[in-house]
């Protein structure tokens, strides 16, 4: 399997994304790391302890960074709700965070493996840039990094900035300019990524206690995104990790892409190059294109592998 480290902020898509995770015998979970983007770090290091027990994730977890890099905290209460994973009671913590930082933790899991680690941020890129920075030396480790972040054609924060790169635009900078293989599941494709109230009846079907706490997820988090007039909820999150055990759903084009860091308009947004105007070498893998059904799919199937009610 894959050695991969999860960092993010559930979150109601993080959450899903490391369900699809933990079902799948193809990734090997070595570390989860919280990020501070959908809610303070407080909650969001609270609900991956609580999402870790529901999943039964066994690996060692520590508190990321409490704010962006350089720029002031956001959070997105009006998505996920004033915990950061509103909806369905969850059980209470049965893991506690490591004494050591995320970042601490990451360069352990890093400088012990024997192969190299795929990280998969799905929050904003604070932790993953702060490790960049503080051991270079261990770029070289890093398989790839699949996160979920950006938009070539569009925001969702702001018409022109998605909302993880839009937190910690500087950070998001550091990571796309670090030589490290990128992929990019951006809104160009996660938007594609829709799960349907059928879905949800589909996954609520199949009666387990995780089933039933993500059905409800989806409600949730779909709610917000109906009013916005999207047909289903986008599970963006879950992309960053579908593409890595299910690559054959997506299309992707290698691209460069840099982050914006200043403007009056434009801060957080993703640049790609797609039709190669210019001849910086392309340094992400981004993907543009899913097989709508078959990523629906996965996540039905992933919810069955957990124990029956
Ligand atoms: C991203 O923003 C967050 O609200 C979601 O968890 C996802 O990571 C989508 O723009
Ligand atoms: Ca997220």
């Amino acid at each position: 399997p894959i050695p991969i480290i999860l960092d993010g902020d559930p979150g109601h898509d993080d959450a899903m994304a490391w369900m699809l995770a933990q079902s799948s015998p193809l990734l090997d979970i070595r570390a989860v790391t919280s990020s501070c983007g959908n809610q303070t770090i407080e909650k969001t290091t609270y609900n991956a302890l609580r999402v870790m027990t529901l999943l039964g994730i066994d690996a060692p977890m520590a508190k990321g960074r409490s704010g962006p890099l350089v720029a002031k905290t956001m959070n997105a209460p009006t998505v996920h709700g004033e915990s950061g994973l509103d909806g369905p009671a969850l059980p209470e913590p049965a893991v506690s965070p490591q004494s050591m930082t995320a970042v601490e933790l990451m360069a352990k899991v890093l400088s012990e493996s024997a192969e190299r680690v795929t990280l998969v941020p799905t929050g904003p890129l604070t932790n993953v840039a702060a490790l960049l920075l503080s051991h270079p030396e261990l770029k070289p480790n890093i398989e790839r990094i699949s996160l979920m972040g950006g938009g070539i054609a569009h925001g969702n924060w702001t018409p022109a900035a998605e909302f993880n790169i839009l937190v910690d635009p500087e950070a998001a900078d550091l990571v796309f300019r670090s030589g490290v293989p990128i992929t990019m599941a951006g809104l160009d494709v996660t938007e594609q990524a829709l799960i349907f109230p059928g879905d949800f009846e589909r996954i609520r079907a199949v009666g387990n206690d995780v089933a039933l706490v993500v059905a409800e997820w989806l409600e949730f988090f779909y709610r917000f995104h109906r009013e916005k007039g999207y047909a289903g909820a986008p599970v963006h999150d879950a992309v960053a990790v579908a593409a890595l055990i299910a690559p054959e759903l997506f299309t992707a084009e290698e691209m460069h892409v840099s982050v914006e860091v200043a403007g009056d308009y434009c801060r957080g947004m993703t640049l790609g190059d797609r039709y190669h105007a210019t001849d910086a070498t392309p340094n992400a893998r981004v993907l543009m294109g899913v097989d709508r059904d078959g990523f629906a799919r996965l996540l039905v199937d992933a919810v069955k592998t957990y124990s029956a009610p």
